[in-house]
């Protein structure tokens, strides 16, 4: 599978909102609203991975906050098809999201990600992330969150 990446446009909407639903169970996938306000936030970094017939694998969306003075970014999804897994989409996502950062002047990544989410941990653990804490209950009241971090 021959994968390339662009920008989010506002057209893929539909297909982004239904993989993030597939994604994650309901109470931790956005709401339209959500996925909307995040994609329509200026500055906010949109990317999308598609295939040769224009499917779409998977896609990143980041923000950007100040702390101290300093420009970090915050990861607020990568979402990759169930079947297309395990073969570097995710990679290629982050890659491009971090590249954007760093161009916009980030110094570090931020990101919360549940605790029973093994498999993004050790997607997060791989790309460099550490764990800075654990915030109780910070999905549904109930799921506590770990928050992880990678300077740049
Ligand atoms: C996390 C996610 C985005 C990873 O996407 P992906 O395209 O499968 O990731 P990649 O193929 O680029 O994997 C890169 C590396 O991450 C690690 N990794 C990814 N999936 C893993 C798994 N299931 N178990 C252990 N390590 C894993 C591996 O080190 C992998 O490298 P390798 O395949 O050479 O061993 C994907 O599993 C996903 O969409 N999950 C559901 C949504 C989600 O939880 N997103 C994170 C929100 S916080």
């Amino acid at each position: 599978m021959a994968v390339s990446l662009r920008p989010i446009l506002p057209e893929d909407f539909p297909a982004l909102y239904a993989l993030d639903q597939a994604c994650f169970v309901p109470g931790i996938a956005w709401s339209k609203a959500e996925l909307q306000y995040f994609l329509k936030y200026p500055g906010n970094i949109g990317v999308v991975a598609e295939d040769e017939a224009r499917h779409i694998a998977g896609f990143a969306i980041a923000g950007k906050q100040l702390r101290k003075g300093a420009v970090l970014g915050r990861l607020i999804t990568i979402d990759v098809e169930a079947a297309l897994r395990r073969r570097g989409v995710g990679h290629m996502l982050f890659e491009e999201t971090e590249k954007q950062l760093r161009e916009a002047g980030a110094t570090a990544v931020l990101l919360e990600v549940a605790i029973d989410n093994a498999t993004a941990q050790a997607f997060y653990t791989r790309h460099g992330f550490v764990r800075t804490g654990r915030i109780p209950g910070y999905y549904m009241g109930r799921i506590d969150a770990l928050a992880m971090e990678k300077q740049l």
